[in-house]
């Protein structure tokens, strides 16, 4: 589980958006259901561009699958989109939040072409089933 740039201050930073969990609190719903499913999950959160690119290549030689917060990279960052395209595990992106009701500016999803899929809009909830998605696709799910 990667967690981009201000992802850290979830519960704190604008909670009439992100609501009131903590980065901590979401990722402890991630672990518990990943108990259920039987998996392991590792979790990182930088405010990065460039320790997200080394996880998602370090990602592609032990990790089956990522699920990926990018924050505010969703709508900047070439450089992870081409990290994507470059690994061969699926990458499922998630956002806390539905960036389509919101500022125009966050309509623009460069990484939405060489993901395996989105969830977004549902809080965290949205990180719990974008592990469903990444379990799925892992275990050999839709190509
Ligand atoms: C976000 C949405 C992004 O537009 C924003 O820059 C974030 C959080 C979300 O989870 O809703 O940092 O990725």
């Amino acid at each position: 589980m990667l967690s981009g740039p201000n992802l850290n201050l979830l519960g704190e930073r604008e909670p009439e958006v992100y609501g009131h969990h903590t980065l901590a609190d979401v990722e402890a719903m991630m672990r518990e259901r990943a108990e259920q499913l039987g998996v392991e999950v590792r979790f990182v959160q930088s405010n990065h561009e460039g320790v997200l690119l080394d996880e998602l290549h370090r990602a592609r030689l032990d990790c089956q699958a990522v699920v990926l917060n990018p924050g505010a990279f969703t709508h900047t960052s070439i450089a992870l989109r081409d990290a994507i395209a470059a690994v061969r595990i699926p990458v499922v992106e998630v956002h806390l939040s539905n960036v389509h009701a919101r500022e125009p500016f966050r309509r623009r999803m460069v990484l939405a072409p060489v993901v395996r899929g989105q969830v977004l809009g549902f809080g965290p909830y949205s990180y719990v089933l974008g592990l469903e998605a990444a379990v799925y696709l892992a275990r050999g799910g839709v190509r």
